[in-house]
């Protein structure tokens, strides 16, 4: 099982921020949507693009490369051109600090 990377204080990360970080090799994009923290891979499953250069729209994430949709809080994949979710990932906090696991190799 791996272990949980540790994103930021709580505080550094207020509601409609998000900010990315390293966990085992995969880009992970931690949000604060209304409070609740959620997480994504960083990358759109349309042609690999990186997602967080894309406009936050509510829990929805904006594709910059060609426009697809993906929910901040599930991974789904919206809208066109993507069709699969990107990964999502289980996020807790732990004495004050955001915290994030890549468990998709338990
Ligand atoms: S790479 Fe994201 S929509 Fe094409």
């Amino acid at each position: 099982m791996s272990d949980w990377t540790t994103v930021c204080p709580v505080d550094e990360l207020p509601p409609g921020t998000h900010r990315v970080v390293d966990v085992d090799g995969a880009q992970v994009a931690v949000f604060n949507i209304e409070g609740q923290f959620y997480a994504i891979e960083d990358v759109c499953t349309h042609d690999g693009g990186i997602l967080t250069g894309g406009p936050v729209e509510g829990d929805q994430i904006v594709c910059p490369r060609h426009g697809a949709r993906f929910c901040i809080r599930t991974g789904a994949a919206l809208t066109p051109p993507a069709f699969e979710a990107t990964a999502s990932f289980p996020v807790r906090v732990e004495q004050g600090g955001i915290q994030v696991r890549d468990d998709r190799w338990d």
